[in-house]
Order: structure tokens, then C-alpha cells, then sequence
């Protein structure tokens, strides 16, 4: 393609009583012709814009669409002028520059009248981009040497500084709602620029859904549009961008998602409606702490699969139900509804249980299932700590936040082969092996056991018995192998619990730490009760693993044991004093995770704040 290639854009429009055509046609590099042609059913006035032939103008018209073709080796300046008391707002609708070009070489400059940069579009920039300013402003289009097709499509209008020209838009948190255009269902205004963001409480992704779309029909959605953003803003990668007369289901892939509409100068259908609400980002449920409540999420189809429905699940007060059935949702109170208060170290914790509450005298093949919420509050830091129990089995090893700690029995102190049998079946008094992995591609980070300990009951509320506190092992059949960079090990004899409990879970608490950082709670080993080991960059996250069981050819075994063990074992804890029948034992593992990582990125890892009251 040398100088003489010639370089067309051609925008044929026509309308037929019923059909609205678009003919785009485009010349790309190799010199063949694509048609793009579409047939939509219209009610729309025709727009009939010319494509911008000029390289550059002085626009002072109060609103304006432009659509900009062009040719290598420009450098087009737009000048719109608009008085000091008038905002103007700018709307990309397309951008289609050299997707091989340099943003240095080929770019569109936005800039306001004092000549500061608004922002620079590069040719991968996405095809929305708004911009806002006091007064004009001016966009300067810079191409490189090669041929290619070259698209804008932007549109402004500018109004009295602090007069929106319609009010619409928001800020929404919850679980679920409705959003719709202004007027909806009647007509939108013209020139409505809204945006609206969802907030759904953490650990969750939001549903949306769109019962109608109506705005101008454009293949290309470039004059009025709904833009979709997979995030808490407009900068967040684009989810879906709408127009026409059409429905829409998206999900988001966090809790947060963020919608702006914007609408031009004419043709105004009855815009959109869409309701949102939060699920679970897992197959099971979520927990979001805030500093008033806890908010749990269970996915429909997992309680389906369960034979389960919403109204036969209560928390711990059965008078406690579901505060809503879509999505289901429990909000936990911390005062009331059976909560458990416990002050443990420097947290204080919070514990609910959702539960299917089985009706009597009816015999039913279906699990039991029990949804263990904990919130910790440490701080200004909460700690999420979720699992679910199917017939007392630990069903998913959850870690709600962005450090991942797994943890994992191994069959040997050589920490080659995970056991992956659930439950995992034990005989008396052989060691357990256990790995703390973190799931983090991060070199530089080493992981402690800080604490683990255990107890009969799978919400902790019944005395525990320690192994491991603070960095100083409890019980004497604790030992701590060699950790290396993102994980930890150690091994505990499995005896002790399976003797006297049916059921015994384990909780531990595992600190992160930056290897290179040589005072870090990891290289501190055994620190006495009193000491406040960790400072303001505490990190904390949970896992569960298991459950453990006795193998059923020892179970005889057992009370010849306990004759003989009892005495030694009575010193440890008052558990120890306890019946004798075994039947199970199933290993909870939470891990806290406290975090020396001030160099790299401590923001991003940290908890939320708990909002204060
Ligand atoms: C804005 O300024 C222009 C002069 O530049 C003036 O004519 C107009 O009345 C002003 N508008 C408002 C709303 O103050
Ligand atoms: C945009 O392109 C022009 C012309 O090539 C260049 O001078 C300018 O530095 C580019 N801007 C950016 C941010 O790369
Ligand atoms: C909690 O936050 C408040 C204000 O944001 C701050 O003053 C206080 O020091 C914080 N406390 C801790 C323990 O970080």
C-alpha cells in the first residue's frame, strides 16, 4: 500500500417506510471491499450525518454529533467552544483507530481550553470514553503512516455549569432492586447522561437483568447507548454495551458493576428496566461482615440439589428465617438471632448457623446441612469465615479473600501425596500430616502456623484444646517441619481427638510474612501470651479442610486404650475427661493470615475497614 493507495469512507444512508439500512462500508488495507449491511425494524426519525470531511474545525454549536474518517499521517484538531458558565460533556461512541499503531505515533488528544490534558485515547483504548470540562474543550487526532480504516464517532453537548440537563443515576447497595431510565416506562429525555453504581455485599457477583431495552436501534450503538462495566467504575473492563429494542442477562464477575446510559439530541424510545440481585460468587454461599450485620448469600441451585428450599432454612433462633427468597438471603444480626459472641485473643468473633429445620416424624433421605458463619472483627479489619457441614462432612474449603490459603493432609511426612479421600479415614494414634499452601504466585512470601486448635464442636463454641498458640506448640505431639516459601507444615497425632470425641475439628491460624523481611512475625517462633505480636498490617483469611474419621477396623480398640492413656492425657485438657464412643473426626482448619507486606502492594490485600458507627 504506497502513497497513491486512495482511502475511502463511504456512509450510504437511506430509510424505507419500515426498514432502517445501514450501509458502512470499509476499505481496508489489502484493497477489498466489506459490506456491513443491516436491516432493522425502525421507528426511528432517520439520523443522517455526513462523515466528517475537514481535518479539523471550530464547532460552536451547543451539541453536536461528529463522525470523523480518517487518512494516515493527520493531525486534525476539533475545537469546540462553549462559553465559561457552560460544562461541556464529550461521548466516544467508537473508536476504531490502527489497532497497530502506537499510542505515541497514533492517538486522540483531548484537552480543555486551558490546554490540559482530559485524557488520551490510544488505538486500544476502549470504544467508550467520556470527557467533562468547564467551558470548550478540543480533541486533536493524530494518525500514523499506515493505511488503515480509521472510525470515530463522538458526540457533545454543553449545558449551565451545575445544571444536569436530567437528574438520574445513583449510588445502590444491596441485595437486589430495579434500575430504570428516567420517565421509564414513558420516554427518555434527550441528553441524559446517568450512571449508575451497584454495590452488592462482598464475596458476591451481581445478576442483571434488562425485561426491556428500548433506545435508538444503531448496529453500532452510537447514539444512544446503555454501557455495562464489570466493576465499581467506568474504568473497569466494559461487560456488555446495549442498544435497540432488545433484553439482556449478564453477571459480573465481582460485586460491583457499574451502568451509564447516554442519550443524544433525538429519537427517544422507553429506555430500560433491569433488575439486579446478588449470588453467591461460588456454587454453595457467601458471608460479607459489615460492622453492623452479617449477610449471607446462598446459590438457589445448591440448596436445590440438596432438596432444599429457602423457607425451610433458619439460623440458630429458628424464629430467625430468610430476610429475602431471590436472592437467599440471611442478614445476620450480631445481637440476636442465636449469635455467639466470643472474645479470643485480640478478636472478638461472631458465629450463626443456618440450618434446614426437618419437620418431625418425617423420614427423609435428604443431608443435613448446616451453613457455619463466622465474622471476625479485629480492628478495623473483618475476617469472613464460611463452611458448610453436609451430614457433619466439611463440603468446600472456602477462603473468602485474595490471599488463598489451602490446606491440605498429605499421607507422609515426605509431603509428596495429598489425601484426597473425603472423609479421611485414620487409625489410632498415627500422625497426621498437614500443609498450609498459599495460592498465590508470589516468591517472596513465607507462611507460619501461628496457632491450630481443636474441638468437638464445628462452630467453637464448646471448649477447645490447643496444639499450637501463638507460635508455642501446646501438645506434645506437635511438630513443625521445615516450611518453605508459601507454605507450612507440621503434623499433630490423631489419636488424642478420635478417642474421646465423635466429631473433632481443628482450627488454625497461619501467618504470612514477607521472606525478606527478617523481624517478621514468621522468624519470631514462640511468643508469650502478653506480647502483641503483630502490627497494623495484619492480614487474615481462613480455609477448611477435612473431615477425618476413625477407620472402622480400630474402633474396637479404642476403650483398651483409654485406660491406659487417660492418665496421660487428662493434664492436657478437660476435653480428654469426656465419653469414650468414636465414631468421627473431621478437621476444620482456619487460618489466620497476618501479613508483613509493606512493599508490595499492602492495599490491595487488605480487608475492607468496618464502617464505624
Ligand atoms: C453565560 O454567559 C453568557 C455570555 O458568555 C451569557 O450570555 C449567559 O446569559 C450566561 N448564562 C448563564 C446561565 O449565566
Ligand atoms: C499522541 O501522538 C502524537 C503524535 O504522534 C505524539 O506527539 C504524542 O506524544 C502522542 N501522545 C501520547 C500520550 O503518546
Ligand atoms: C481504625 O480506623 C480509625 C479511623 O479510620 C483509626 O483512627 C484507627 O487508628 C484505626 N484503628 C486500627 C486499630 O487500625
Amino acid at each position: 500500500m504506497g502513497k497513491g493507495y486512495q482511502h475511502t469512507h463511504i456512509y450510504i444512508y437511506f430509510s424505507l417506510p419500515i426498514f432502517k439500512a445501514y450501509t458502512f462500508s470499509i476499505m481496508p488495507p489489502l484493497g477489498w471491499l466489506t459490506i456491513f449491511f443491516v436491516l432493522v425494524p425502525s421507528l426511528a426519525q432517520e439520523k443522517v450525518l455526513p462523515i466528517e470531511e475537514q481535518c479539523g474545525a471550530v464547532l460552536t454549536d451547543p451539541f453536536k454529533p461528529l463522525q470523523i474518517g480518517l487518512a494516515a499521517d493527520k493531525d486534525c484538531t476539533w475545537n469546540i467552544e462553549r462559553p465559561a458558565n457552560e460544562t461541556t460533556r464529550l461521548v466516544f461512541s467508537v473508536l476504531n483507530l490502527n489497532p497497530n499503531a502506537d499510542c505515541s505515533q497514533e492517538n486522540v488528544t483531548v484537552t480543555d481550553e486551558n490546554l490540559q490534558v482530559l485524557g488520551v485515547l490510544c488505538p486500544n483504548s476502549p470504544n467508550i470514553s467520556v470527557f467533562e470540562t468547564v467551558g470548550g474543550l478540543s480533541v486533536r487526532v493524530f494518525t500514523d503512516s499506515s493505511t488503515s480504516d480509521r472510525y470515530l464517532y463522538m458526540f457533545y453537548n454543553s449545558f449551565p455549569t451545575g445544571s444536569e440537563p436530567v437528574s438520574c443515576g445513583g449510588d445502590m447497595r444491596g441485595i437486589s432492586g430495579t434500575i430504570s431510565s428516567p420517565n421509564y416506562p414513558g420516554r427518555h429525555p434527550d441528553f441524559a447522561f446517568c450512571v449508575w453504581h451497584l454495590d452488592a455485599p462482598k464475596n458476591t457477583k451481581i445478576q442483571l437483568s434488562f425485561s426491556e431495552i428500548f433506545i435508538e436501534i444503531d448496529p453500532l450503538c452510537r447514539f444512544d447507548f446503555i454501557a455495562v462495566y464489570d466493576g465499581p467504575s467506568t474504568s473497569a473492563p466494559l461487560l456488555d454495551l446495549l442498544c435497540g429494542r432488545t433484553t439482556a442477562e449478564l453477571e459480573t464477575s465481582s460485586n460491583s458493576v457499574t451502568l451509564m446510559l447516554s442519550t443524544d439530541y433525538a429519537n427517544s424510545y422507553f429506555g430500560f428496566s433491569a433488575n439486579y440481585k446478588a449470588l453467591p460468587k461460588s456454587n454453595t454461599s457467601s458471608l460479607s461482615c459489615s460492622g453492623n450485620e452479617m449477610t449471607v448469600i446462598i446459590n438457589p441451585s445448591y440448596l436445590e440439589n440438596l432438596g432444599y428450599t429457602a423457607d425451610e432454612l433458619t439460623l440458630t433462633d429458628a424464629s430467625c428465617g430468610p430476610s429475602s427468597s431471590n436472592p437467599i438471603a440471611f442478614v445476620v444480626p450480631y445481637q440476636a438471632c442465636g449469635t455467639v459472641r466470643k472474645v479470643e485473643d485480640h478478636t472478638i468473633s461472631y458465629t450463626n448457623t443456618i440450618s434446614a429445620s426437618l419437620a418431625k416424624g418425617l423420614i427423609t433421605r435428604r443431608k443435613q446441612i448446616q451453613i457455619i458463619v463466622t465474622c471476625e472483627l479485629d480492628g478495623n479489619t473483618t475476617l469472613e469465615i464460611m463452611y458448610t457441614t453436609e451430614d457433619d462432612i466439611i463440603q468446600e474449603q472456602r477462603d473468602t479473600d485474595r490471599f488463598d490459603v489451602g490446606l491440605s493432609f498429605f499421607t507422609s511426612e515426605t509431603f509428596v501425596t495429598p489425601v484426597v479421600q473425603s472423609p479421611y479415614y485414620v487409625d489410632l494414634n498415627q500422625t497426621l500430616f498437614l500443609q498450609a499452601t498459599l495460592h498465590l504466585p508470589d516468591s517472596q512470601l513465607t507462611v507460619f502456623t501461628d496457632s491450630c486448635f481443636a474441638s468437638s464442636d464445628p462452630k467453637f463454641q464448646a471448649s477447645t484444646y490447643d496444639l499450637i498458640r501463638q507460635g508455642c506448640a501446646k501438645d506434645n505431639t506437635y511438630h513443625t517441619f521445615p516450611s518453605g516459601i508459601g507454605f507450612a507444615r507440621f503434623s499433630f497425632n490423631a489419636f488424642k481427638f478420635l478417642r474421646t470425641h465423635n466429631s473433632v475439628y481443628l482450627k488454625c491460624r497461619v501467618v504470612i510474612c514477607d521472606s525478606d523481611d527478617e523481624a517478621s512475625r514468621c522468624n519470631q517462633g514462640c511468643i508469650s501470651r502478653h506480647r502483641r505480636d503483630l502490627g497494623s498490617s495484619k492480614w487474615k483469611s481462613n480455609a477448611v479442610v477435612g473431615p477425618i474419621r476413625l477407620s472402622h477396623h480400630t474402633q474396637g480398640e479404642i476403650s483398651e486404650s483409654i485406660s491406659e492413656k487417660d492418665g496421660s492425657i487428662a493434664g492436657h485438657s478437660s476435653l480428654y475427661l469426656f465419653g469414650v464412643l468414636v465414631l468421627a473426626a473431621n478437621v476444620l482448619l482456619l487460618s489466620l493470615v497476618a501479613l508483613r507486606y509493606s512493599r508490595k502492594q499492602p492495599a490491595a490485600y487488605r480487608y475492607h475497614p468496618v464502617p464505624t458507627q
